[in-house]
């Protein structure tokens, strides 16, 4: 087996930052299983050089929400040439911001709740952007996650603070209309389908309690018609494509009873928790979660440009400025 150094980067930046150390400290043991050389990097600011401290071949992002999965810290790792798990810059950036996603999704077909985005500088206006949206509503964090700073907002008077609580987390505010439904996710890896997991929680929306203190009920494959599943799984990937993403990503959707699908969002940097959904979904596929990191560690590189050589110039053309 080809052992590598590799730095494991936890913690960071965002409201995920506990989350992220328990993930990085289940990948960090399990790369060591694997036989390579682990060091733990806890990201922050000085990240460039602790990186380039340790020495390693290849970096295993296991941050979540602002910086470590939003684009930045795949930057940073560009520019210093290391190469690391996960998407690039770009399909990062976009999968992070869900006003950019829902744009690209509608680009794709790919249908995704009624919506519009507002900031801070629009609070006064909100009642008028809303429109003729209706309730109930979810108010969310343009860019963040795990469902910190998200309202379902059932009358007008809501509306304002709501937004106003979503744009302290996000910078803006998603507003989105409620879709009432089955909660389904699908795992992509290195571009192929992996499978696809529904998520029952108790409560009215899968919050940040549910996802990470238990409480919620997970069905392997999700309780819905073969030809759903399959249908969600095509969505899934066409969204991975739309945004550029490499190695896995995680693709949230709610199948409402009566009605189609409709896609919430990607994410670029799954739990890797032993409780998380995607590790569940590739131990359904016989992939163990040392396969897994394994896997994710296989798929690590750095953006691969290329760029067509020139035709060799023999003789250069001067544009003449003046005809005749
Ligand atoms: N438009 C919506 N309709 C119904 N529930 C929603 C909607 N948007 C989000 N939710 C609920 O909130 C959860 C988190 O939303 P999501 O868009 O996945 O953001 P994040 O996971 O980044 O916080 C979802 O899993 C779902 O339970
Ligand atoms: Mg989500």
């Amino acid at each position: 087996m080809n052992q590598r150094r590799v730095g494991v980067l936890l913690g960071g930046w965002g409201e995920e930052k506990d989350i992220s150390v328990k993930t990085g400290e289940a990948i960090a043991t399990a790369l060591e299983k694997k036989g390579h050389a682990v060091t733990r990097i806890l990201a922050g600011s000085g990240l460039d050089q602790a990186v380039r401290g340790a020495g390693i071949d290849v970096a295993f992002l296991a941050l979540h929400g602002r910086m470590g999965e939003d684009g930045k810290v795949q930057g940073l790792l560009e520019v210093m040439g290391v190469p690391y798990t996960g998407s690039g810059v770009l399909a990062s950036a976009l999968a992070m911001n869900k006003g950019f996603a829902k744009k690209l999704f509608r680009q794709h077909n790919l249908a995704t709740p009624a919506g519009y985005v507002a900031s801070t500088a629009q609070l006064d206006q909100v009642e008028e952007l809303h429109c003729d949206l209706g309730f109930p509503c979810v108010v969310k964090p343009s860019s963040g996650g795990s469902s910190v700073g998200l309202t379902v907002v059932h009358t007008l008077e809501q509306l304002r603070p709501a937004v106003a609580l979503a744009c302290r987390y996000g910078g803006e505010a998603m507003v989105e209309r409620y879709v009432k439904g089955k909660e389904v996710t699908v795992a992509i890896l290195g571009g192929e389908i992996l499978g696809s997991c529904e998520i029952a929680s108790p409560g009215a929306t899968f919050d940040f309690t549910t996802k990470y203190e238990g409480g919620a009920r997970y069905h392997l494959p999700p309780r819905l018609p073969p030809t759903r599943i399959s249908n969600l799984e095509t969505m899934a990937l066409t969204a991975y494509r739309a945004l550029g993403c490499r190695g896995a990503a995680r693709i949230d959707f709610i199948c409402p009873d009566v009605g189609n699908e409709v896609l919430l969002e990607v994410n670029t940097l799954p739990g890797m928790t032993p409780t998380s959904l995607l590790p569940k979904i590739a131990k359904q596929r016989g992939l163990s979660f040392e396969d897994l990191c394994e896997k994710l560690l296989a798929l690590a590189t750095t953006e691969t440009v290329d760029v067509q050589p020139l035709p060799a110039v023999t003789e250069r053309a001067v544009p003449s400025r003046h005809v005749g």
